[in-house]
């Protein structure tokens, strides 16, 4: 029997999801399919109930609905629970599970490119969605300190709250750090730049951009021409949709180079 999982999310039409997960259930030889699906927010707990009833086998959750779905699932993960953002939906003893493999995207992508972050400090920018799984990963990671800045400061202080370890700073406060971490939406257009200054930096740093398209941000770019570490959220996308696919399979799919090659085509 044909089995079919979704990414659903709005705007969806750009994502990779259904590429990723396809070329994947092929080479295992998984008959399945794998679709995107623009929803509504009405339409959320109807989505849950059709895991339920077998119509899908998994879904994958993105913006604006890792959060607002949480309200329809029976039993959150630990990690769904800490961070109130579910990416993937399954199965299990007739109840629909919601999970977060995005702390394991982030922190598997600093682990391969053998990143040490421990006893580090990290500066994250932005407060939205990403945020409580980015600091989660982070604090797997054995970061020191995370300093956080974002534009409307009552998100920080909602932020603080949940992760009562991190270290809010004024926007225009500049700190030295091992690691920053663009989590906002400011780069997803050619023309945006974050207004940050970056020049007073006293070592060479790593530049982690959530964003992975465009490839290189402003934010990344700018970086790279002072000769940072620049990192874009291609890898972290990758390694999400990895988890996810191990959760509703059991199998650990490559990420080979071939499987990258087929990206890129
Ligand atoms: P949401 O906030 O709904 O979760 P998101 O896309 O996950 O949406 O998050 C957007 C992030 O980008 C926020 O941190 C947002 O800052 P605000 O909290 O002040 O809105 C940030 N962002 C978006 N546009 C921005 C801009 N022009 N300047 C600075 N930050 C911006």
């Amino acid at each position: 029997m044909n089995r079919n999982y979704l990414i659903i999310g709005n705007p969806v039409e750009h994502s990779l999801s259904p590429k990723i997960h396809n070329f994947w259930f092929n080479k295992n030889n998984i008959n399945a399919t794998y679709k995107k699906e623009t929803l509504s927010e009405s339409k959320l707990e109807n989505l849950v109930k059709r895991i339920k009833e077998g119509d899908i086998s998994g879904a994958n959750v993105t913006v604006p609905f890792k959060q607002k779905i949480i309200p329809f699932i029976d039993k959150l993960s630990n990690l769904a629970k800490k961070t109130q953002s579910v990416n993937t939906l399954y199965k299990e003893n007739d109840l629909v599970i919601g999970d977060n493999t995005d702390v394991y995207g982030f922190s598997q992508s600093i682990l391969n490119k053998n990143i040490n972050l421990k006893n580090k400090d990290a500066l994250i920018v932005g407060a939205g969605g990403v945020v409580p799984s980015v600091i989660t990963a982070l604090e797997d990671l054995s970061i020191r300190k995370i300093y956080i800045k974002n534009r409307t400061k009552e998100k920080l202080l909602k932020l603080k709250e949940t992760f009562a370890n991190i270290s809010p700073l004024e926007w225009d406060h500049e700190i030295d750090c091992d690691i920053v971490i663009n989590a906002t939406s400011l780069g997803l257009k050619p023309d945006d730049q974050i207004n940050l200054n970056f020049d007073n930096l006293k070592n060479k740093i790593i530049f982690y951009d959530t964003i992975y398209n465009p490839p290189v941000t402003n934010f990344l770019k700018n970086a790279k021409e002072k000769g940072h570490v620049i990192i874009n959220g291609k890898l972290m996308l990758l390694l999400q949709a990895q988890k996810a696919f191990e959760i509703w399979t059991g199998i650990n799919p490559k990420i080979d180079e071939k499987f990258l090659n087929y990206l890129n085509d």
